[in-house]
């Protein structure tokens, strides 16, 4: 059985005086909320005050949305798999398509975050997914198979079991277009098939995220597709309440 996983991604959003009010909030709401992990990835600037705040929760665990590939040195404005260990930061969002697109990651740049992270004990969220020009010329599996045979080479299978995939499709991350549930299930399927050639058996156990305009009203059929086994939200991870809802849609899968 796999534990659903839902985490915000806050992206470049909320200063820490607007974390502290989001989680004062947001906790009210999932009081009585069990069985869902629930991981929230603030901007660098917020990681210290939220530790602070979640005082190492079982309920909500701290995750970084990148890091670097080495451990320390000369690389101006970069942030180290330590320095994240040292806040209690359990996951790290790797290759998301806007670190892709925007700041030139390589599935090879990708691969080695993963790899450090892993070594650092530090779980990856690795994303992949297409561009719609991709999709409409019908190369959405050679696509997810190509990142992810880059993105996570070398990595065993035991350490698979600790890594989070998140299929996120670029046409549908901050549009309000989101995926059918049949579409994301047909990925989310070969997302499973690819780590299968990769990691046999291990395949079965590892979890794989939807990400893409997820929002409180369309949870629940996404998560209701036998292969999605939870959420990577955006823009609805900003708002507690709704936040809140998407969550409690997972515990009811
Ligand atoms: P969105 O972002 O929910 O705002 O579409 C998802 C993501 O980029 O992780």
């Amino acid at each position: 059985m796999r534990k659903k996983i839902i985490a915000a991604n806050w992206k470049m959003n909320m200063t820490v005086a607007e974390t502290v009010s989001f989680l004062e909030n947001f906790r009210s709401h999932v009081d009585e909320v069990n069985g869902v992990e629930i991981v929230i990835a603030p901007p660098f600037t917020a990681i210290a005050k939220l530790s602070e705040m979640l005082g190492g929760s079982q309920k909500i665990s701290l995750g970084a949305q990148n890091m670097h590939f080495e451990m320390s040195g000369a690389f101006t404005g970069e942030i180290s798999p330590a320095m994240l260990r040292e806040l209690f930061v359990r996951f790290v969002i790797l290759g998301h398509s806007e670190r892709r697109q925007l700041f030139g990651e390589t599935d090879a740049i990708v691969n080695k975050k993963v790899a450090l992270a892993l070594a650092s004990g530090l779980k990856p969220i690795v994303c992949v997914g297409e561009t719609l020009e991709e999709r409409d010329a019908g190369k959405v599996n050679e696509v997810l198979e190509t990142q992810l045979r880059g993105s996570l080479a070398g990595v065993t299978a035991e350490q698979m079991q600790t890594t989070v995939v998140a299929y996120e499709p670029v046409w549908a991350i901050g549009t309000g277009r989101t995926a059918s549930p049949e579409q994301a299930q047909e990925a989310h399927a070969q997302v499973r098939k690819v780590l299968a050639g990769l990691v046999g058996e291990t395949a079965a156990k590892v979890r794989i995220q939807y990400g893409g305009s997820v929002k409180p009203n369309n949870a629940a059929s996404l998560l209701g597709q036998p292969d999605i086994d939870g959420a990577l939200v955006g823009g609805a991870s900003l708002e507690p309440h709704g936040f809140a809802e998407i969550i409690k849609a997972a515990v009811a899968k």
